[in-house]
């Protein structure tokens, strides 16, 4: 079974895959992490240079750029690896944040990154949030979900994720970079984030954690 949930940054998907992932026992896979991985290699590899991305040397490092997830059973938390080195701190950060968007929106990353996460499925029943699944990349889903948030919420429950980790970062900017990356994912030409047809809408601005995930678990066991 495949279970895809799309939507805008910062709205709760991933926290609803997780849930979604723990209670029926499906794989999860964060596909904004892979992005997010491609982009900090780009800063770690000079790709990313005086404020510009050079495409021509991402395409020549792009299949050399190996992203997996490990579960760790202590803090009950998956964590992504870039070519064998833990970096889920790294790719949580605002630096990473700023670029990922203009990254993902170059064809040849997300046409190895989609190749990626088709394969993901063929090992069991998963659950893949991002913002083109139940679109490009599994558009046979079984049940795809798609979530919104007042810009507002999300950039709060962002900044107070990123303030319990105790990074310094300014209310204001973190709204600013979910607006900045709302305008790029829906505006881009390669697979924009978009509402499949097909997909269930669901509004979290006024609804809990808690609410969120059982609101979609009582959508998938209704049917
Ligand atoms: O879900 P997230 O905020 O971690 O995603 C980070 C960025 O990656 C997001 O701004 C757009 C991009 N992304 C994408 O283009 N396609 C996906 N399937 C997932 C994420």
């Amino acid at each position: 079974m495949i279970i895809a949930i799309d939507g805008y940054s910062s709205c709760g998907k991933s926290t609803i895959a997780k849930g979604i992932a723990k209670e029926l026992g499906f794989i999860y896979v964060d596909t904004g992490a892979m992005y997010r991985a491609v982009t900090l290699f780009c800063l770690q590899n000079n790709v990313i240079d005086n404020n510009e991305i050079n495409e021509f040397l991402l395409k020549k490092y792009i299949d050399s750029i190996h992203i997996s997830f490990v579960f760790d059973a202590e803090t009950q938390s998956q964590q992504t690896y870039l070519n064998g080195v833990q970096v889920e701190k790294e790719i949580r950060g605002l630096e990473v944040a700023s670029w990922v968007s203009p990254v993902s929106k170059i064809g040849f990353v997300r046409q190895k990154l989609v190749g990626m996460q088709r394969e993901f499925a063929e090992h069991g029943n998963i659950v893949m949030d991002g913002r083109d699944i139940g679109t490009v990349v599994f558009p046979n889903a079984d049940y795809k979900f798609f979530i919104t948030a007042s810009a507002q919420v999300r950039a709060q429950r962002r900044y107070e994720e990123l303030k319990a980790k105790g990074e310094q970062v300014d209310f204001e900017d973190v709204l600013h970079n979910i607006e900045q990356r709302d305008l790029i994912d829906t505006t881009r030409s390669e697979s924009p984030l978009s509402q499949a047809s097909d997909a269930i809408v669901f509004d979290t601005t006024n609804v809990t954690r808690e609410e969120q995930l059982q609101w979609i678990l009582n959508k998938i066991q209704q049917s």
